[in-house]
């Protein structure tokens, strides 16, 4: 029985699910939109867990585009926080869809290695980073589901959309 894939719509940081994803940038030291309601639901001991990673790695490396990396979730309902770096859109034309295919790709393989069973993405870079809606949706949705089959122990994974526009895109693709 392969992993359900579901879509909901609203905010990641309550959903009680094994971990969820962050949509980070490299610094990996918080910022806004998803990363600034993760960081502040999880409390200051994630961004305490951040730093310490982040003073380990080359500066502004702590995680390249396109690479996960896992920590706990302090105050959050769910057992841990993978973050991933999603590209910045400039066009499609700078491997823009390779690494963001990327970020679904670790993040999966990533939690199945640490043995997390359900997880729930945010719709990666296209808030701030702006990537088109349609075409994040898109690698997503298809990303997730050629991982899956080599992720057996993940069981659930769930799109979770902010806005109208990422939910009925993601609903639609995934009929
Ligand atoms: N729950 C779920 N999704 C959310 C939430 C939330 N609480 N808050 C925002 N989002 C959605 C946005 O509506 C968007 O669809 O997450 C998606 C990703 O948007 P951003 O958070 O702006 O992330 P991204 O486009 O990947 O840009 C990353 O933004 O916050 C900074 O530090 C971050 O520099 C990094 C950049």
């Amino acid at each position: 029985m392969g992993a359900v894939i579901e879509v909901i719509q609203g905010d990641i940081t309550v959903l009680d699910v094994d971990v969820i994803v962050n949509a980070a940038n490299s610094s990996l030291l918080g910022g806004g939109g998803v990363d600034g309601a993760i960081h502040r639901a999880a409390g200051p001991l994630l961004l305490e867990e951040c730093t310490k990673i982040a003073a380990a790695k080359p500066a502004d490396h702590a995680c390249p585009t396109g690479e996960a990396v896992i920590t706990g979730a302090y105050r959050l309902s769910c057992k841990k926080v993978i973050h991933t770096v999603g590209p910045v859109w400039h066009g499609g034309r700078y491997g823009e869809a390779e690494l963001l295919a990327s970020c679904y790709r670790k993040t999966l393989l990533l939690a199945e290695k640490s043995g997390l069973k359900t997880i729930a993405f945010p719709n990666i870079s296209t808030g701030v980073y702006g990537y088109p809606k349609d075409k994040a949706a898109a690698i997503a949705v298809e990303t997730v589901r050629s991982v899956l089959k080599e992720t057996p122990k993940i069981t659930r994974v769930l799109f979770v959309c902010f806005d109208q526009e990422n939910l009925k895109l993601y609903r639609r693709l995934l009929g």
